[in-house]
This record gives structure tokens, sequence and C-alpha cells, in this order.
């Protein structure tokens, strides 16, 4: 299980009088949750925060601190600064783990603990409540992938442990490793003379299909959610560096009513990352899923989930009666105390009739 340092307050500029003049200050309050936010990191870690001007990235500060294990939040203050080095402009704020140099997905390795990255903010205008998490992926240096999410507790938009895992198990099929799915890995890794077309349901902030945009070249994917998601993926999708010929976009979906024209589409690979967590909207996703394949039979469907409640095998049950047949494979994430835990990966094909 993965850790995200989050924002409980967004850091703002907080200023107190010091003679004829003020002295400045970066104040926020962090916490370190799983993805679910109902458990809070139990291992001891040394902190690190930098406050960098924005955009240069130039670096103005940095200070350590401690989290303790035991801990449900830790109050943040670096400074005091003076009027002048504060300025007027736009300053970005970061807290990371003292230990971990940059957040790496690659084969079965991610961070325990993922950085949290401010939105700029000024002595005029705090920070909006967002925070960006910055990853490697692959083993070469090269792939950055930047998304943001909100500090809130929204299930859309936020980013959950099976979207890393996605992403490391995407880059490693598109880099041609054995998973042991050989439909997923030739339609990813094949010549295409047309774009490879893919749907991403539930996507939340957006991240896995996005994601898969700046691993191939010549793919479209479909983002799809909820209206409430819209605003964060589009966000992402501003900044995002698609490969060549690769595009993503947006569309609101509810796996309840799935609009024709979509139901139409031919597809070639559907994306589904933590959706089935809750055993009352299953029938819903699962009938989706359904329907879409039945105009497109040969696509793939790839569901990434992280087993939480025995309730969840009511979706492997009506997946089984859909007539969808799974491949397995498993992601390995770290968790605290050197344990480690795992997201399962099922590629799906509906069973020729
Ligand atoms: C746990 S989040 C996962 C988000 C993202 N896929 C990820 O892995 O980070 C589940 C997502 O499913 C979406 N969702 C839930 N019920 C839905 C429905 N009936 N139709 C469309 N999306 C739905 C939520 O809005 C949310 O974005």
């Amino acid at each position: 299980m993965v850790y995200y340092i989050r924002f409980l307050k967004p850091p703002t500029w907080d200023k107190k009088k010091k003679g004829r003049g003020y002295e400045y200050y970066i104040t926020s309050l962090i916490t370190i949750t799983n993805d679910l936010g109902n458990e809070f990191l139990a291992e001891d870690v040394e902190l690190c925060y930098t406050w960098v001007r924005h955009p240069q990235l130039q670096i103005k500060a940095q200070k350590l601190d401690d989290w303790e294990a035991g801990s449900r939040q830790l109050p943040v203050i670096m400074g005091p600064f003076t009027t002048n080095m504060v300025g007027t402009g736009e300053s970005c704020f970061k807290a990371q783990v003292l230990r971990i140099s940059e957040d790496r997905l690659k084969t079965n390795g991610a961070p325990l603990v993922v950085a949290a990255f401010s939105a700029p903010f000024s002595v005029s205008k705090g920070a909006p409540a967002l925070v960006e998490r910055q990853f490697y992926v692959g083993d070469e240096r090269s792939t950055r992938f930047k998304v943001w999410e909100e500090t809130g507790n929204s299930i859309a938009r936020h980013l959950w442990d099976a979207a890393l895992a996605s992403i490391m198990f995407l880059n490693d099929v598109t880099k041609g490793a054995d998973v042991g799915m050989p439909a997923l890995t030739q339609l990813l890794t094949s010549p295409r003379s047309s774009p490879l077309q893919v749907i991403e349901l539930g996507t939340g902030c957006g991240m896995v299909g996005i994601g898969l945009t700046t691993m191939i070249e010549n793919c479209e994917v479909l983002l799809t959610d909820m209206p409430e998601a819209a605003e964060i993926v589009q966000r992402n999708l501003d900044q995002s560096k698609p490969k060549e010929n690769s595009v993503a976009k947006f569309q609101t979906l509810d796996w309840a009513e799935p609009p024709s024209e979509l139901c139409d589409k031919s597809l070639d690979l559907i994306l589904v990352s933590d959706c089935t967590y809750n055993s009352d909207s299953q029938p819903a996703l699962v009938s989706c899923m359904e329907r879409l394949v039945r105009t497109s039979p040969d696509a793939v469907v790839l569901v990434a989930l992280k087993r939480r409640h025995e309730s969840e095998a009511v979706f492997f049950e009506l997946m089984t009666t859909a007539g969808f047949v799974p491949q397995q494979a498993n992601v390995k994430l770290p968790t605290q105390h050197d344990e480690s835990d795992e997201i399962q990966m099922y590629s799906y094909q509906r069973r020729a009739e």
C-alpha cells in the first residue's frame, strides 16, 4: 500500500509584524495516508520541505522535519523570510520523504510515500486545494509524468493505488515484457495503420488513460467518468504530453446509462482502474462493459483492482456470467514495515460464441 503526502491545508504565506516591517512564513498542514485516507503512515520518516519560485523552479529554501509513527497530521512552518526574499511573485511548495529522491514507477517498484507539490501561491493569493504528483515511469529517467488531484475526499478527483499499478503494468507491456496476457501485448506492441481505440471507464483524474497516450504512438483514448471528474481531468489533459498521433479527451459517461453512440463505437481496449469497490455499482459497470464489447467482440478489457472486501467476489461472478474470460497478473506495491502489497490486473476477453 502506497502512502501519499496530502495537504489538509494548502500552503499559504503568513506574515508577522517585525519591527517596522514584516517577516513571512510558509504554513501548511499535511498528513500521510493511504489512497482511501483511512490509514496513516505508521513509520517514522524524515521529511524535506522545499520552497521554489514558480515557474523557474529555483530553490529558495529547504527544511527538514519528522513524521512520527502514530501521527495523524503535521503542521508545517518554514521561515522567517524577509519581504524582499518573498517578493510578489508566485511560489510552490514541495513535501517529500528525504531518502526518496524521485517517485519512480517501475516493474514491481513504487515509492512507499508519494511526494506532494502544491499549486502556485503568492502573498496575495493562497494555493488552490490541489496537489500535483510527479512520477518517473520505467527505468530510464526520461519519462516524467505529472498528475493533479484534489486535496479533499472526493472519490473521483483523487488518485488510487490501482492507477499507479496500471501505469507500471502498461509501461511493462508496451516495452514488450511478457506478462502472460498475449492479446493485450499484441494490441499494445504491434504496428498499427489506424489509431488504437481505447476507452477508460471511471477515469477519476485521468492518470491511466492519459498515461497510455504518453507511452505509445497512434492511440486515441476517450476518458470517461461522472461530471464531477471533468475539471480535474481537463487540468491533467492540458498539461499532458502525448506521443506522436496519440490523443486523449474526456466525455461524461455513467455506467448505468452509456450513450448509444459510445456503445456503437469500435474499440480495441477498455481500461478500468479501481472501479470495483462498490458492490452496488458492479452490475451497471459489468453491463456497460458487456454493452461496449457487443460492437467490439475482440476488445480487451483491462481491469486493475485492489481486493478490499469480500463483496468484490460479485464482480467476478458478474463478469463470468457476461461471458468474459480472464487472465491474471499481479503488480507489487511497497508498504510500510518492508511488507508488500499487490494490485491485481485482469485482462478479459469475451468468450467466442
Ligand atoms: C476509486 S475511483 C478510481 C479512479 C481512477 N480510475 C483511479 O484508479 O485513480 C472510482 C471512479 O469510478 C467513478 N464512478 C463510480 N460510479 C460511476 C458510474 N456509475 N459511472 C461512471 N463512473 C463512475 C468515480 O467517479 C471514480 O472516478
